[in-house]
């Protein structure tokens, strides 16, 4: 998909066969050679959060990253957050079978492998798990975009930097990817950080070692950059719009069914089943909400100096004006606001706001492109997800503790500093 990658889990196969050919079992050899033996983790228990600058933006580069410093010794690499998946994985020189371009040089596993029983293990694994080889996990996960990445499951260990000014190195289980597919937009990256509600993600490691609370949360800037943080002493509870978690669809982060809002009035377009994903770089509504959306736009477009860009393919929906556009700021007069009204929520309703600023880029030719897209499109008719350009200029916290997910507008420019709260 050109339009900017897509992280959403859409499987997770395991039981991986990675002795169906002569190359495949030698590689199987290699790791039980290359492992042998483990050591044991160190723990701190210490109640504070961790915070990471951002760097990346939605347009041009469509996705945002994080540095994290892992291994013995530690060397950076930047990975992509994505709270719609658990796994957080490496590209590895295990050796690696195929690996796409990365800023970093490959990481290099050292002999820490996760054996099959792991808790962990059969957590990625649904339904039954079967180890074909006891000593090591297997891993295989594929995202909406076409991207995927087959490896084996490590421990390793975490630089991390609390706020208190604590400093942690957790072991960690992380997967060294050694058999990468691109999606079909590239993005240059050394792996992806999962941050969703499941026992392999990295909040929910760090929650089990007592070393943060389980939440997790980020501020992307509409100026590029930001920050993520683990933990919840950053943000003052407050001034947040919370909404509880849905149980319906428990494995992702949803607060459940949203009424579409247009130009601050209703739609009618009711039960959209919304989800929260940073590793989404643009907005999806399923195609019915999508359909309509484009004809209310056109409908308020009319009469306005700007004509269909037929000839600018960045995303679908492109408009241009009488001269190119610079900035966002020089059309958002003819746009309306958007925004996702839940009934659910703790308050009389709880209102996602998606101004136009949040569901638009203007593009190299500038002209003016709407960031919100078919979900049906990409295989994903039932999930409404709500992706970076939407979740620009505010703080937005997946609290798994509370089971709730909360939202505030914020200035993401700078990451607070230690013992100081935002807002
Ligand atoms: C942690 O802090 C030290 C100095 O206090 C710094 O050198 C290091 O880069 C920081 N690490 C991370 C991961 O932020
Ligand atoms: C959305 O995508 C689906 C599947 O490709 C297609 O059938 C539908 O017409 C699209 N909707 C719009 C409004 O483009």
């Amino acid at each position: 998909m050109r339009e900017g990658k897509m992280l959403a889990m859409v499987l997770v196969v395991l039981g991986l066969s990675l002795s169906s050919s002569a190359s495949d079992s030698q590689q199987q050899k290699w790791w039980k050679w290359m492992f042998s033996g483990g050591t044991s983790s160190e723990v701190n228990p210490v109640g504070s959060s961790v915070v990471f600058p951002l760097s990346g933006n939605v347009y041009p580069n469509g996705f945002y990253y994080v540095q994290l410093n892992i291994g013995q010794p530690p060397k950076p690499y930047f990975l992509d957050p994505d709270t719609g998946s658990d796994l957080t994985w490496l590209q590895c020189d295990a050796p690696c079978v195929h690996c796409t371009p990365a800023p970093h040089p490959l990481y290099k596993p050292n002999k820490d492998l996760v054996i099959c029983k792991d808790p962990l293990c059969a957590s990625l694994h649904p339904g039954d798990h079967k180890c074909d080889n006891p000593e090591q996990c297997d891993y295989e996960v594929e995202y909406a975009d076409g991207g995927s990445s087959i490896g084996v499951l490590v421990k390793d260990v975490l630089l991390l930097n609390l706020t208190s000014g604590i400093r942690l190195s957790p072991r960690l289980s992380l997967g060294c990817g050694y058999d990468q597919t691109p999606s079909a937009s590239y993005h240059p990256i050394d792996g992806v950080l999962g941050l969703g509600k499941g026992k392999s993600s990295i909040i929910s490691q760090l929650r089990d070692q007592r070393l943060v609370r389980h939440v997790v949360g980020h501020c992307l800037s509409g100026r590029g950059g930001g920050f993520l943080f683990f933990g919840d002493d950053v943000y003052d509870s407050s001034h947040v719009i919370w909404t509880p978690m849905s149980r319906d669809h428990s494995k992702r982060y949803s607060p459940g069914s949203a009424e579409l809002i247009f130009g601050g009035k209703s739609t009618g377009f009711k039960n959209l089943c919304v989800v929260f994903d940073s590793g989404s770089t643009y907005t999806y509504l399923n195609s019915e909400s999508y359909q309509a959306l484009l004809s209310w736009m056109n409908k308020e477009l009319s009469g306005k100096p700007l004509t269909e860009a037929l000839d600018d393919d960045t995303l679908p929906f492109c408009l241009k004006g009488k001269k190119p556009f610079k900035r966002i700021r020089d059309v958002k007069k003819y746009f309306k606001p958007i925004a996702l009204s839940f009934p659910n929520g703790w308050r009389a309703k709880s209102q996602f706001d998606i101004p136009p600023e949040s569901y638009l880029i203007i593009s190299s030719k500038g002209n003016v492109c709407l960031g919100i897209l078919n979900g049906t499109q990409v295989g994903l008719p039932n999930f409404n997800v709500v992706g970076d350009i939407s979740m620009q200029d505010k703080i937005v916290i997946y609290d798994n503790e509370k089971q709730v997910i909360g939202w505030t507008p914020a200035n993401c420019d700078r990451p607070p500093k230690s013992d100081t709260i935002i807002m």
